[in-house]
């Protein structure tokens, strides 16, 4: 480590800085001490305003029974609407079988269904005395055709039907709550209708009556309000009938008075302002998978979620329950104007999900969804003479809205999507050059497209694999798109979402920010999640009916949001080497992804041993292998095919020879090693990502995840290939005819991560730091070409006892962050960052 310290002052401050290090690391010892030299005058790239936004779907609750203001569970009765051709089975609901459009093949696959009568709603009394049934008698409104009847044959004690929300309902004392009934009443009988809200235990919190209640046989709207005595997280909704006869419920809706800037049909305020302390520069909806659904037939329909919420459909998600429709295209786009972001639409191109059923519709029907998506422009952008901008003004708002972005299909790849992508771009970008134009390919390439603003990477990884792979847009090509990672998060062995999770994401963001002239907009996902409902194991925010609570990844979201430098500065770092370890010992095998090979003469040295691996030893687990003269060939178009040589197991260090030939499909050969019995080890994906490149991944099953080790490199179809694979203790090297692809050691991963930028408003050098090890981490930070430094700045910092810590309800804010003042000696200084840290450090000086 070599410094140049000017002043004597300087001198004296350092060698204090260092004692100070010295005498801490006596008691506790260090992980390393490491120099992080910044150029002040050396401006990077902007780090663009929307860099940091969100991504909002319906999942685990995150809208219905989440942000989404509504207490009322099934409101409009309409929960058990399937989608056309789907069935029930028990709790399952089996979507129609329609295919694949890729493999021709229909997907086993089913989601949950609800076996409640009807979903939400008790009464209180047995069938002998009041019976309740869903109907589609006289609907209120052709769009949500479902009412609820309820007979009441004995009316000497009062019969309540209660509803118990979204797993309790969080009433506040002396709040406000508007109620909306919709109802009918036989002209034949009189009935008496109050509205009260219960505690847990019963206890009357509020009453109100239905007053003027019409006995007509016809629809007739109440609208009262109930002011809360008392705070209960699991109140319930009841209407008390008194008299006996026959009514019909089309629509029950229970929403508190306050919510988000006051909007009607508006959000949880403390949900909304969760997500507005994260300064979103962009919004993303509606998804996600439901973007696509489970098949076309359960896509989202954005046209369905506009007008009266009484009048909205829902759809069922592919999630397991259905989305009302409440939170729509209105809610989003006005959202996104009341917390200063810029709107993103999620349009789907008429393909289903691809990890779920993923058929395609018809040639001749994606100009419809092609017409649907330019019609939703048209409503946010369109002015007031348009048929949709006459749509939004008439809902109330007669300015555009913020409307920035379009993503064209959510997680959609191949040829059928990139003929679709570029139907879409050219009609989008003819009609509103100015909007930012997104596709669905990852880093590995962009497919037969024509054109991109911008691509759309997803990981959902595990630690490693952000420490492995913060550096990985360094040395990323630009000049064609720049990048959208659009879903990220580490949830894999995280727990329900520790702090290594955390600061695995904080190590990939700072690769993300360094690299702002590529990597322009970034959204963690899932960003929701009621914790009565989780559907995807690890989600950024937590509530319940009561309480809203953000995990240490929400703090480092937060944290990066508030402290976004203006531009970059040029950074040089200077870091102790890294260890490796050896492979585990393990078996191989052979697989492929979206693609048909076939492979022979396959052989195994050991030492001076060699072993021919029998095809017959072969065990295929995933894809469609058989054996022909000795050849082993596999003809599915699946991803991930996979199957294990059984007679080679529990091996180190050995070189796999073999030949191989792609026959068909879009990518190339997988090639499993050091695999344990559970099916756990590394992959080397030949020709992957659309066949751009060679990456050594890890490998559980048949899922392939961290990479390893990438790079460029495609194989061609109809050629034989001799393959050789050495695998050394601890390093794997790939040849194809004789020359070396790729090769890598298991090297453990990076532990320290860096990013510093310049703040133009407040005139801060913002630095950030990411310390994953148990140790604490001397860092020298020197401030190259700084005038001016203030000696009072601010370092804000978040840190654990151990990677495994997490929030809870009980304790929310276990790990947050903490601001203090700090002291500068001058432009360079010694830092020791505590173990399991992430760190902002923001110190005044002259650019
Ligand atoms: O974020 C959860 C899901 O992950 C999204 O719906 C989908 O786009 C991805 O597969």
């Amino acid at each position: 480590m070599t410094m140049k310290l000017k002043s004597k002052y300087e001198k004296a401050i350092y060698a204090a800085g260092l004692l100070l290090l010295l005498l801490y690391c006596s008691a506790e010892a260090v992980a390393q001490t490491d120099e992080l030299v910044i150029n002040v005058k050396g401006k990077g790239a902007d780090v663009s305003s929307s860099m940091y936004g969100i991504f909002f779907e319906e999942i685990n609750h995150a809208g219905d029974g989440g942000l989404y203001g509504e207490l009322i569970k099934n409101r409009s009765f309409e929960e058990l609407e399937m989608p056309p051709g789907y069935t029930a089975k028990g709790d399952r609901l089996i979507p129609v079988q329609v295919e694949n459009h890729v493999t021709g093949k229909i997907v086993d696959h089913y989601s949950q269904w609800t076996t409640e009568p009807v979903p939400g709603w008790s009464l209180n009394v047995d069938s002998s005395v009041a019976d309740m049934k869903l109907t589609k008698e006289n609907p209120r409104y052709a769009t949500a055709p479902n009412n609820l009847k309820i007979s009441i044959a004995d009316a000497s004690k009062p019969v309540s039907l209660i509803n118990g929300g979204y797993w309790g309902m969080g009433i506040r004392k002396d709040e406000k709550y508007n109620l909306r009934v919709i109802i009918k009443a036989s002209s034949k009988h009189k009935v008496e209708v109050t509205a009260k809200l219960l505690s847990q235990d019963g206890t009357e919190l509020a009453k109100a009556p239905l007053t003027g209640l019409k006995a007509n046989n016809k629809w007739n709207e109440y609208n009262v309000t109930l002011l809360a005595k008392a705070h209960d997280p699991k109140a319930k909704l009841a209407l008390e009938f008194k008299g006996e006869g026959t009514v019909y419920l089309d629509y029950v809706s229970l929403f508190p008075e306050k919510t988000f800037h006051n909007r009607e049909n508006g959000f949880r305020n403390d949900v909304a302002n969760m997500l507005a302390g994260l300064k979103p520069g962009f919004v993303r909806w509606p998804g996600g998978c439901v973007v696509e659904g489970a098949t076309t037939h359960n896509r989202f329909e954005w046209k369905k979620t506009l007008g009266d919420p009484a009048a909205r459909s829902g759809e069922y998600s592919l999630w397991g329950y259905r989305n009302t429709y409440g939170f729509g295209y209105y809610e989003f786009l006005q959202f996104c104007e009341d917390t200063g972001a810029g709107g993103m639409f999620v349009t789907s191109v008429g393909i289903g999900c691809q990890f779920r059923m993923g058929d395609a519709c018809s040639e001749e029907k994606i100009e419809y969804y092609l017409d649907d998506c330019l019609d939703a422009i048209e409503y946010a952008l369109g002015d007031k003479n348009t048929e949709w901008g006459a749509k939004r003004a008439a809902a109330g708002h007669p300015k555009p809205f913020p409307l920035k972005y379009v993503e064209i299909g959510n997680e959609n790849w191949g040829d059928e999507y990139d003929k679709r992508f570029d139907m879409f771009y050219a009609a989008i970008k003819k009609k509103y050059p100015q909007l930012i134009l997104i596709s669905n390919h990852g880093t590995g390439g962009t497919g037969k497209i024509a054109k991109t603003d911008m691509i759309d990477p997803h990981w959902y990884v595990s630690p490693d694999f952000f420490f492995e792979n913060a550096k990985l847009f360094d040395n990323y090509s630009r000049g064609n798109h720049t990048v959208y990672v659009g879903e990220y998060a580490s949830n894999n062995g995280v727990g329900t979402g520790n702090m290594n999770a955390a600061l695995s994401e904080a190590a990939f963001l700072t690769g993300m920010e360094r690299n702002s002239d590529l990597v322009k907009m970034a959204s963690y996902a899932p960003l929701i999640e009621n914790s009565n409902k989780r559907d995807w194991s690890v989600n950024l925010i937590w509530l319940n009916s009561d309480q809203v609570m953000g995990r240490s990844s929400y703090y480092v979201q937060k944290m990066f949001a508030e402290n976004k430098p203006s531009y970059n500065l040029k950074t040089n770092v200077t870091e102790g080497a890294r260890s490796s370890q050896d492979f585990e010992a393990g078996s191989v095998g052979l697989g492929t992804y979206s693609t048909q090979a076939e492979y022979k003469d396959i052989r195994i040295i050991q030492g001076n041993k060699l072993i021919s691996l029998d095809v017959s030893e072969f065990k295929g687990k995933k894809g469609n292998w058989n054996t022909e003269n000795g050849v082993l060939i596999q003809t599915s178009s699946e991803t991930n095919t996979q199957g294990i040589f059984n007679g080679f197991k529990g091996k180190k260090d050995y070189t796999l020879e073999f030949k191989a030939r792609k026959t068909g499909g879009n990518e190339g050969f997988l090639v499993y090693f050091a695999i344990s019995d559970e099916g756990k080890g590394f992959a080397m994906n030949v020709g992957g990502w659309n066949n751009t490149s060679t990456a050594i991944q890890k490998a559980s099953g048949e899922w392939l995840s961290d990479v390893i080790s990438q790079k460029n490199h495609s194989i061609e179809t109809n050629k034989w290939y001799d393959m050789k694979l050495i695998v050394k203790s601890d390093e794997v090297i790939l040849y194809m005819d004789g020359k070396e692809v790729i090769a890598s050691r298991n090297t453990s991963a990076p532990k320290q991560f860096y990013a510093a930028g310049y703040d133009e408003a407040t005139g801060e050098v913002i630095v950030k730091v990411v310390n994953s090890s148990n140790l604490p981490y001397g860092l020298n930070i020197k401030l190259d070409g700084a005038t001016g430094i203030k000696n009072t700045g601010k370092i804000i910092s978040m840190k654990a006892n151990n990677e495994k810590e997490e929030n809870s309800f009980e304790n929310p804010t276990k790990i947050f962050p903490k601001e203090e003042v700090y002291n500068f000696p001058g432009n360079e200084f010694l830092y020791s960052f505590a173990p399991y840290s992430f760190t902002i450090v923001r110190i005044k000086a002259d650019k």
